[in-house]
């Protein structure tokens, strides 16, 4: 590919990052990134929207929410694209999200053991419907179902 233009039209920016039109009216949409309007109303992008975009992708196979990606961006001085050191930052301040995330996913998969093959999803006993027996104290019975049942749902 030869050098880019300044600014890249929806196609251009598509083509070189792989991220379907779709996504980026919707990124767009969400404030995730801009274009100017040409006199007939198309968008055009600057260059730098392609690291922007690479940098959303990498952010959201980390994990990440788009509005917690959103909120990065907008953190960064004039709303500037995220340089190597922000990257380096950031994904130093995600990793510990995502190892919060992992631990809790490896205590899912460790209540989701005793529930393959049962089928009860017992509210009293199924650990993933009642997890660390949180519902003891509210005594025998089924207490997340009382208020929809008395309430006549
Ligand atoms: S489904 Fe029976 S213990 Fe969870």
């Amino acid at each position: 590919m030869g050098k880019l233009p300044d600014l890249l039209t929806i196609g251009d920016v598509a083509a070189r990052s792989g991220v379907p039109h779709t996504a980026l009216r919707f990124y767009e949409e969400k404030g995730l990134i801009r274009a100017e309007r040409t006199g007939g109303n198309q968008r055009r992008y600057p260059r730098a929207v392609l690291r922007r975009l690479a940098f959303i992708r990498a952010a959201q196979r980390v994990g990440l929410s788009l509005e917690d990606i959103r909120a990065a961006l907008s953190a960064l001085p004039d709303g500037r694209t995220p340089t190597k050191a922000d990257w380096a930052r950031l994904s130093r301040q995600w990793q510990e999200e995502l190892d919060a995330r992992i631990d809790a996913l490896h205590r899912l998969r460790g209540r989701l053991t005793s529930c393959i093959g049962c089928g009860c999803l017992s509210l009293k006993s199924c650990a993933l419907q009642n997890p660390d027996d949180e519902l003891s104290e509210y005594g025998p019975g089924a207490p997340k179902l009382k208020p929809a049942v008395e309430g006549g749902i």
